[in-house]
């Protein structure tokens, strides 16, 4: 069981505990100055790690990593054995619905369920209610972001109201605090400001993290044009709506030499565009969802399988929860985009976790929004692919936490002694059922409802900060 509404689920966010019962005793714990993780698989890319060791943190700080450190006197212990210990989770691409719609979810509930999932830094897009286009609102999400379990960074939105007519002040938003730009939920319409945007992002060194969707070809659209969409009779989008504006905003980069961060692919032929664009010496980088690696088109017709598994379990039918913008795609694309993060022509893993109360997504697809949340799901997603050989755990770290940590310039993606302690300490095997009462987020928009899934985060530190703990897993396992 875990949750902050779940008694015995304890998560420490500052001064407030969020949940109930046993916030006392953790209380002590979170502000122990130093707490020594023992004898966990402790997984670094940045250091080439891979073994067993503790993990000492001292002031918010790694102090170090071994077999026999000193730690002083007073001590916490935590004891990880069978636990994986890594750098925490770093997502460049989450919907947090701050300002505008609560009722989805909050800079708070959203960084409350990153904690949950195991991850340490967001950065939140910004098609918000006003949208974060000007330096005043970039500012006031990081102010708001004071204090929160994880740590937030805003997106700014690459034009005014991300009509995509105008350029946003991008100075402005980057001297504000935004580590990025986006119109992310569509393309920026008019190729002038993209240019603008590209041109703008060369002389800054500033990621334009790019929606890739032909307007007109996916309007109506609900899922993947194809086999399941014909077999269902539902209006698709077809991959071409897709590739069309990857290859403008391919082609922009190249004219420009502005870093062009291609969000969610989801296309053979799209990581095709993207390899050529690299191997020519495009300055480009691309992120695939664990959404898009496991799950297919077949999900919307409720036949829920995983990619590369045999078994199929029924889900409703047409199945709101699979509505998702891009859409999912075949599993000829989810092997492709798997061999792709593989081979590095996808750089990272983000979640593009996009919460939606259930009015939002009522049972006719055509009038259900497009998303599904993903903070909490990414690790499990993903460690089906390490179970089955198909991605060994320091790869999935390096493409969940150091690379993202690293490309983005954000805290974290390292354990190095003297980095500040941004930890997840998680077991890759512990079952756990999908369900509203078991997940953190304030929606529960996914297809994954109802599935048990393997792995799950026991402890999530932030600054050397305990911000999430599931004390059912961990109640015999502290130290004194
Ligand atoms: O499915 C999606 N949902 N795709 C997007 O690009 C936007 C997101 C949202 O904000 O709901």
């Amino acid at each position: 069981m875990r949750g902050p509404e779940n008694p015995g689920i304890v998560i420490e966010c500052g001064a407030r505990p969020l949940g109930s019962g046993r916030t006392q005793r953790l209380f002590s714990w979170a502000q122990s100055p130093a707490l020594l993780i023992r004898g966990g698989r402790v997984v670094d890319p940045s250091q080439g790690l891979d073994q067993t060791a503790d993990l000492l943190v001292i002031d918010g700080r790694v102090a170090g990593i071994g077999t026999e450190l000193a730690a002083p006197h007073g001590t916490a212990v935590f004891d990880a054995r069978d636990l994986v210990v890594a750098p925490g989770l770093v997502d460049v691409h989450v919907h947090l619905r701050d300002p505008g719609f609560p009722e989805k979810e909050t800079l708070e509930t959203g960084a409350v369920a990153a904690a949950t999932g195991g991850f340490t830094a967001i950065c939140c897009m910004p098609n918000t209610e006003p949208p974060l286009d000007t330096p005043e609102r970039v500012a006031d999400v990081i102010t708001r972001s004071r204090g929160l379990p994880v740590r937030v960074y805003p997106i700014g939105a690459i034009s005014r109201g991300r009509q995509g007519l105008e350029l946003a002040d991008l100075g402005g938003m980057a001297e504000a605090g935004a580590i990025g730009f986006s119109d992310d939920g569509d393309s920026t319409r008019d190729s002038r400001v993209m240019r603008a945007a590209l041109a703008w992002s060369a002389r800054s060194g500033r990621p334009i993290m790019a929606h890739c969707e032909d307007r007109a070809l996916a309007a109506g659209g609900v899922m993947h044009e194809g086999a399941v969409s014909r077999e269902l009779g539902l209006p698709g989008i077809p991959a071409a709506a897709e590739e069309i504006i990857l290859l403008r905003d391919l082609e922009l980069a190249r004219l420009t030499g502005g870093w062009l961060h291609v969000l969610h692919l989801t296309t053979a032929r799209g990581r095709r565009l993207v390899r050529a664009a690299k191997l020519e010496g495009v300055r480009v980088t691309a992120e695939v969802m664990p959404h898009h690696l496991l799950l297919t088109d077949e999900w919307v017709a409720g036949r829920r399988r995983f990619v590369g598994e045999d078994r199929v379990f029924t889900g409703p039918c047409p199945d709101p929860h699979a509505k998702v913008n891009p859409p999912l795609r075949t599993e000829a694309d989810a092997r492709d985009l798997l061999a792709g993060l593989r081979d590095g022509t996808i750089d990272i893993i983000a979640t593009d976790h996009a919460p939606h109360s259930e009015r939002d997504k009522p049972d006719d697809l055509t009038r259900a929004a497009f998303g599904m949340i993903g903070l909490e799901l990414a690790l499990p997603l993903m460690l089906r692919l390490v179970a089955r050989g198909e991605l060994s755990l320091p790869e999935l770290i390096d493409v969940l936490s150091t690379r993202p940590a690293a490309l983005f310039g954000l805290p974290g993606g390292t354990l190095r002694p003297g980095s500040p302690a941004d930890v997840v300490v998680f077991d890759p095997e512990a079952t756990w059922q999908v369900e509203r009462a078991t997940l953190a987020s304030r929606s529960c928009n996914t297809p994954l409802l109802g599935m048990e899934l393997h792995g799950q985060a026991v402890l999530t530190m932030v600054d050397g900060k305990v911000v999430y703990v599931d004390t059912d897993a961990v109640a015999w396992r502290a130290g004194p």
